[in-house]
């Protein structure tokens, strides 16, 4: 399936690299000191080659964390989730950075 979709879009557009959105959100409403996940949506980019990094406070981090394969959208572009599992604690930043060859630098979600 996967195959079919990358033959028909490489005719349709000549390949043309379509860079991702990122969002950023918590599976479950956040409490302090509560176990949670953070999720990290990859969505309308083309083609489906990514590199993906979870980032705490600056640190990339390697414990944690799955991801989907890459999911087809309805037009051809793709979607992908990464999962980070944490505990929230008030003075902690994650970043989910996220690089594609649409961008020109990598696009980071902050949570
Ligand atoms: C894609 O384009 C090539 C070259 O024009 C053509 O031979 C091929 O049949 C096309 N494939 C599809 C799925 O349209
Ligand atoms: C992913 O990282 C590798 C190694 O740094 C690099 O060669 C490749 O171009 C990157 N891919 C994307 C889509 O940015």
């Amino acid at each position: 399936t996967n195959l079919n979709i990358l033959i028909q879009r490489s005719n349709h557009t000549q390949a043309t690299s379509e860079p991702p959105e990122v969002t950023v959100f918590p599976k479950e409403p956040v409490e302090l000191g509560q176990p949670n996940t953070l999720i990290c949506h990859i969505d309308k980019f083309f083609p489906p080659v990514l590199n993906v990094t979870w980032l705490r406070n600056g640190q990339p981090v390697t414990e944690g964390v799955s991801e989907t394969i890459f999911l087809p959208r309805t037009d051809y572009s793709f979607h992908k989730f990464h999962y980070l599992t944490f505990m929230p604690l008030t003075d902690d930043v994650y970043d989910c950075k996220v690089d594609h060859w649409g961008l020109d630098k990598p696009l980071v979600g902050h949570w």
